[in-house]
């Protein structure tokens, strides 16, 4: 008899035949940096995760490095918002404080910044609104002045979350004019209209005011379209693509590990946070064997770097 049972009977050989593995190596740190002092303000979806001032935020940066995370990608809050975000590019905004902040006092610390424009815009899209929708081509012409403005703070790797058509070939082309060519790009290359975003945005202050963002993030039912974001973004010289959300969308990992020679990044958003977290609370799952068996599944479908509100917790139960 066929008997794949042998192989399951104690620890040992089950760890001799693992196929997947995390390890703290994968893992990228996500950080709400508020403007502003004195800010150490808990997400109440989002347990475990905070907004920081700059002044309040070397403790959580001390753990991180502690914890030998590699990588964290930084979300600017700032104090002043407009029709089209035009903090986004001031050189001395939150997000580019935040880079020389964490550079100059954690210069091992890989940094990632966010780079789009719902934070920072009074209507919460992400770009500059015309005729009650995003213009694509208008945005891309600040998305260029914000990545340059990230890449002078000296930001280690950009990641354009805005979904509009032709940014890594704008952003791309920017870098290289500005003597940045080896700044590398990690693109939300095929990111959904997600629900599970919904903490996020309380998270960010970055509901949009009208509407929604269907008209350019996917839609869920969509898997070749997946394949045709990624195209564009590894024709335009992407460094790494990335799907987002992560669990609901693991045959679309798949599908980019099968198909592009590249990096494949997943982020486990934050309403897979929150869910995992609230039914933790309620005793209705095991909350940290949920964390583990959702993260392993991301690398199981193919993802090589997961984007995760976890991180820290995750660290902290592989060190042991
Ligand atoms: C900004 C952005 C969002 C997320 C990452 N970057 C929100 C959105 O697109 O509405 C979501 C992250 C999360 O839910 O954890 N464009």
């Amino acid at each position: 008899m066929n008997r794949t049972r042998r192989l399951r009977k104690t620890e040992g050989i089950r760890r001799l035949v693992r196929e997947n593995k995390l390890t703290v190596d994968d893992l990228i740190y996500p950080l709400f940096i508020e403007e502003g002092t004195d800010i150490e303000k808990e997400i109440v979806s989002m347990p475990g995760i905070f907004r920081f001032s700059l002044d309040r935020i070397s403790k959580e940066l001390d753990e991180v490095v502690d914890l030998n995370i590699p990588a964290v990608l930084l979300f600017g809050i700032p104090t002043q918002k407009d029709c089209e975000g035009t903090e986004t590019w001031n050189d001395n905004g939150i997000m580019q404080q935040a880079v020389r902040f964490i550079k100059k006092n954690y210069p091992n610390l890989y940094v990632i910044t966010d780079v789009c424009f719902c934070e920072y815009t009074d209507h919460g899209h992400c770009g500059i609104i015309n005729n009650n929708d995003v213009d694509n081509d208008a945005t891309l012409v600040n998305l260029a002045k914000q990545v340059i403005s990230h890449a002078k703070a000296g930001v280690d790797m950009v990641a354009p979350s805005g979904m509009m058509d032709g940014t890594v070939e704008t952003i791309r082309e920017a870098l290289d004019n500005s003597g940045y060519p080896n700044l590398p790009i990690m693109g939300y290359s095929v990111k959904y209209a997600s629900a599970f975003y919904g903490p996020f945005r309380d998270a960010a202050d970055s509901a949009p005011t009208f509407g929604d963002r269907r008209t350019y993030q996917m839609d869920p039912s969509n898997r070749l379209e997946g394949h045709r974001e990624a195209s564009f973004d590894d024709e335009a010289g992407v460094d790494i693509l990335m799907v987002k959300p992560a669990l609901s969308y693991l045959d679309i990992i798949r599908d980019l590990k099968e198909d592009f020679d590249r990096p494949i990044a997943c982020y486990n958003v934050s309403g897979e946070y929150a869910m995992v977290k609230a039914a933790a609370e309620k005793g209705w799952i095991d909350g940290e064997r949920v964390m583990m068996e959702s993260l392993l599944s991301m690398k199981r479908a193919g993802a090589d770097i997961i984007i995760t509100y976890f991180a820290k917790e995750v660290a902290k139960l592989l060190k042991k």
